[in-house]
């Protein structure tokens, strides 16, 4: 595995070689459409139905309905009908840029401290298992809404490949059963769910052929009726029903209330590219603008790899530290996004760090935040008219809450838990609750997803991952590669570090930092913490405007992702 740091640019190198050789310094014309889409998910199945789509006359918005449909199929730990997401869009004939927010809200029954037992702790296990863990899931309504008002093509056409997936059946991929071996005995509590996804009670073999007839008849519901084959009628009959037989406290107004946001992105430049990403209710983009602002000046794609890690992490600390205390729903709680996203506050951030010392997070006022729930999916995708989309999808950590109505097909997510469950304590993920995050009815869980666009004069990155509270350096990091000429192949290959400002340390992937580099990190006064096991599953795509090319590249953390150009 390579490296952290690439500071090496082979494709700017060969480029600039060959103006020189042949004596060309105008720009190129640039090429106005890509010569061929590119598609890239975390499984092979849904990078197909994207391009099927396309190939029947569709666009990257129908496209990304028939990938998150399809990988609500066959990826049922990571995402699903049953849980949220966020899908970032371009549209090419106008610029038009947004972001569909279909993040999960909490049911009008919710209260701050419905988590607490009769001593005022946590309940864990109700916090993420079972319906009581489930938010009014997003998914389906951010497809009806994809489909409304940028795809061209009806749902019936564009969920026609996850249809057929949900039908015929999936083989069990690595990621199904590894995932699936901590969640087996959680999935035995509910004999749907049980029946779904489990083989006589057990974790099913990888290649064993998985048909879920149940989401192919909702998926078929919502390709007839739109917004309300999911959330009214027969379909919200069961989940209502199932939901509060199993002891949650779901009521029909929820579901006929859940609501599509259409959501601004957050917008910030770095080195001549401009940032496309997302905004709050994600903390994402907001805290890689604070990172990009807070190190823009110190120029770190020449500095050595363990000082360049340095200034990242302590950057990271800080946005981390300020995304504990100011990040919450926009619609309940006043984000300051603006100073947040502000190079003065950037400035002042930065005049308290030091080159050669690490900060304590101890001393940054503030309150801990630490890693979560790390299960998620994200693609990206381009088609031939310029158009793309970053989308991240969640049922929050592997198999969401493993409950599932029966007759549905797909389990209910446990985003409750990306909620504060209470306040000024931790939960069992080192989480201290706060105001702006609190539980309250109707209100959208803060989520660190980000799905990204990074446009550069010539070159255009469409990029994202899961990894819970990960996400957002894991994000940086790539975006960061692509500024540095490389290519997504490399961005999602890209040995990882992260630093959180709790616990205060710097986390680092297997192989990621060689001996030399920790030890120049830990004379810095890092705690560096070398992980067991790698993390993220990004997939992105790269457009060169210059060529018309366009590549993608699929994470080799699990053999099932995979990026297609066609
Ligand atoms: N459930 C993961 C996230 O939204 O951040």
């Amino acid at each position: 595995m390579k490296r952290f740091i690439s500071t090496t640019t082979p494709g700017m190198a060969v480029g600039l070689a060959l103006i020189c050789l042949l004596g060309v310094y105008a720009p190129f014309a640039l090429a106005q459409k890509p010569a061929k889409a590119a598609v890239a998910s975390a499984h092979y199945l849904a990078t197909e139905a994207g391009h099927e789509v396309l190939a029947n006359g569709g666009n990257a918005f129908d496209a990304a309905i028939a990938v998150s449909a399809a990988l609500a199929v066959v990826e049922p730990s990571s995402s699903g009908l049953g849980g949220g997401a966020f899908w970032l869009l371009h549209r090419a004939e106008d610029n038009h840029q947004v972001m569909i927010d279909g993040r999960e809200i909490a049911p009008m029954a919710a209260d701050r401290d419905m988590y607490l037992d009769e001593n005022g702790e946590v309940n864990r296990d109700l916090a993420v298992n079972g319906p009581l863990a489930a938010g009014i899931p997003g998914h389906a309504a951010g497809m009806v809404h994809l489909a409304k008002n940028y795809g061209r093509l009806p749902l019936s056409e564009s969920l026609k490949p996850a249809i057929r997936l949900a039908t015929e059946g999936f083989p069990v991929d690595e990621k199904y059963h590894s995932l699936m071996g901590y969640r087996a005995e959680t999935i035995r509590r509910w004999p749907a769910a049980t029946d779904a996804l489990l083989v006589d009670g057990e974790n099913p073999p990888i290649g064993h052929l998985i048909k879920l007839p149940d989401i192919a008849n909702t998926l078929r519901l919502i390709a007839a009726q739109g917004f309300d084959g999911f959330y009214k009628g027969e379909l919200a009959d069961k989940l209502v029903k199932g939901v509060r037989d199993a002891g949650g406290i779901w009521n029909h107004a929820d579901l006929a209330g859940y609501t599509i946001k259409e959501r601004q992105p957050i917008r910030t430049s770095y080195q001549g590219y401009q940032l496309v990403t997302a905004p709050p209710p994600s903390s994402g983009g907001v805290a890689i603008a604070e990172i990009l602002n807070i190190v823009e000046p110190y120029n770190i794609s020449t500095m050595d790899d363990a000082k360049r890690i340095h200034v990242l992490a302590e950057a990271m600390r800080r946005a981390y530290r300020d995304r504990s205390i100011y990040l919450g729903d926009p619609d309940f709680f006043e984000v300051p996004v603006r100073l947040l996203t502000s190079r003065d506050y950037a400035a002042g951030l930065r005049a308290s760090m030091r080159l050669d010392k690490a900060s304590d997070s101890n001393n940054l006022a503030g309150f801990e935040d630490s890693p979560k729930g790390t299960d998620t999916s994200h693609f990206s995708l381009i088609d031939t008219d310029g158009n793309m989309v970053a989308a991240t999808l969640t049922v929050n950590l592997p198999y969401g809450s493993a409950f599932m109505a029966p007759g549905t097909g797909f389990l209910l997510n446990n985003e409750m838990d990306d909620f504060s469950a209470k306040a000024g304590a931790p939960n069992a993920y080192g989480l201290l609750g706060y105001s702006a995050n609190a539980i309250e009815p109707g209100k959208r869980m803060l989520s660190s997803m980000t799905p990204t666009f990074v446009l550069g004069e010539q070159r255009v990155a469409v990029l994202g991952t899961p990894g819970g509270s990960r996400i957002i350096t894991m994000v940086l990091l790539g975006l960061l590669d692509f500024i540095d000429g490389n290519g997504p192949v490399s961005w999602v290959s890209l040995p990882r570090i992260h630093h959180q400002y709790q616990p205060d340390e710097i986390s680092a992937e297997p192989d990621a930092l060689s001996a030399d580099q920790i030890a120049t990190l830990q004379a810095l006064g890092h705690t560096v913490n070398v992980r067991e096991r790698t993390w993220g599953n990004m997939h992105g795509v790269m457009w060169n405007k210059q060529t018309g090319e366009v590549e993608g590249g699929s994470d080799p953390r699990w053999p099932s992702g995979r990026a297609i150009v066609r």
